[in-house]
């Protein structure tokens, strides 16, 4: 029965998606990183070698679906391609964030945290605070005045509040490396793309980034932390969400904004952030209740995504494609020449 209503919501919610896939292999698409053997250090994930969020499109038309690009792994690029500073930001921000702020050219509801030396160190995702509170009248959002949001927004410690231009934002923060080593780095540009950029990821979880909550690199250690062990779905791999057996208890007004992905052998491949409340920028995803509780097991969380929608975005370390197949037990639901299909579109 779940396995038929899946089926249904992937082609629904997943296969529109493709006709809007740009050409990924002309704007730097990389094969997955090797895996390493790490048997050392069990909270080292492997290194981090890619880097993908939703597309920062702003000709996206709201009718076509999402899909990922690749974010700059170093400053000298970011800079090429047009990401500029986030005015007054150096290394240290006065101490409340690591890495030196940059904003990408359009739709700047991220910001990417370079190191000392220039090389990729954290990741921010920048919610507007009215939009997610009141509500938006924005395209993808119609929910403006329409519900109330009773999420517990100044409780989450995860939650940094900042005016950036004028307008306020709710700051998520997820670093790549130890936060101590990013104003003092000894990392080289040029060896990002056989080193990577970093192989433990942390989330800030307070004013300063000396509180962080460390994301374990396999999915039964994670499971051991109270994530639990959430559903999987093609292109995107298993779903770890903090604790969402605790959501319905609470309406869902105090869920973690965090989650986890790991692939199919278990290890960390992404994570995500979710806030309820609708932001319209065309980075944020706005799933659909049914496809939302498949995941999670919550109720609340279908009447949160049916009603004041959740805000999410998801961050891969590897090609969002190469997520495709993360999920065996759903396998013979993936149609059987998805593999042309994507490869038509993605080339
Ligand atoms: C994608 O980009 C590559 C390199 O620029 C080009 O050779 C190829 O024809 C493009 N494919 C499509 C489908 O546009
Ligand atoms: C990893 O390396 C160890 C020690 O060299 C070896 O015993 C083990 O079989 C390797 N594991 C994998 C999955 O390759
Ligand atoms: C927020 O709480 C109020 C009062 O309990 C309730 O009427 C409303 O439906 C809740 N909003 C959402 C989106 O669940
Ligand atoms: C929980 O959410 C539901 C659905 O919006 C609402 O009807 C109910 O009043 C809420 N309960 C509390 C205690 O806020």
């Amino acid at each position: 029965m779940r396995a038929i209503r899946f089926v249904s919501v992937f082609v629904s919610l997943f296969l529109p998606t493709f006709a809007g896939v740009p050409n990924i292999s002309s704007r730097g698409y990389v094969a997955p990183g090797v895996p390493q053997n790490n048997t050392g250090n069990s909270q080292n994930a492997e290194s981090f070698k890619y880097l993908a969020v939703t597309l920062p499109d702003p000709a996206r038309l709201h009718e076509k679906s999402y899909w990922f690009n690749a974010i700059p792994l170093i400053q000298t690029t970011a800079v090429a391609e047009g990401w500029t500073l986030l005015p007054g930001s150096d290394c240290t921000n006065g101490g409340k964030y690591f890495g030196v702020r940059y904003l990408p050219k359009s739709a700047p509801s991220i910001a990417a945290l370079y190191d000392s030396k220039g090389v990729i160190a954290g990741f921010q995702i920048l919610y507007k605070v009215d939009a997610l509170t009141k509500g938006s009248s924005e395209a993808d959002c119609d929910t403006l005045n329409k519900f109330q949001n009773n999420y517990t927004f100044s409780d989450q410690r995860m939650i940094n509040k900042e005016t950036i231009g004028g307008t306020q934002y709710f700051v998520l923060t997820a670093y790549f490396v130890n936060p101590k080593q990013i104003c003092s780095s000894n990392r080289s540009p040029s060896r990002v793309k056989t080193d990577g950029f970093g192989n433990q990821l942390s989330f800030q979880n307070g004013p300063t980034p000396s509180t962080l909550i460390l994301a374990p690199a396999t999915r039964k250690l994670a499971a051991a932390q109270s994530w639990t062990n959430n559903q999987c779905l093609p292109l995107n791999g298993y779903h770890n969400f903090f604790k969402s057996n605790e959501w319905d208890s609470k309406n869902c007004t105090e869920n973690r904004p965090d989650w986890l992905f790991y692939n199919k052998d278990q290890r960390l491949s992404g994570f995500g952030f979710s806030l309820p409340g609708c932001d319209g920028s065309p980075r944020f995803q706005h799933p659909p209740g049914e496809i939302v509780q498949y995941v999670s097991g919550s109720k609340c969380a279908k009447t949160v995504s049916d009603t004041i929608k959740f805000s999410n975005m998801n961050v891969y370390f590897v090609p969002p494609i190469s997520t495709l197949h993360d999920c065996p037990e759903l396998e013979s639901k993936i149609p059987e020449n998805i593999d042309q299909i994507l490869k038509e579109l993605v080339g």
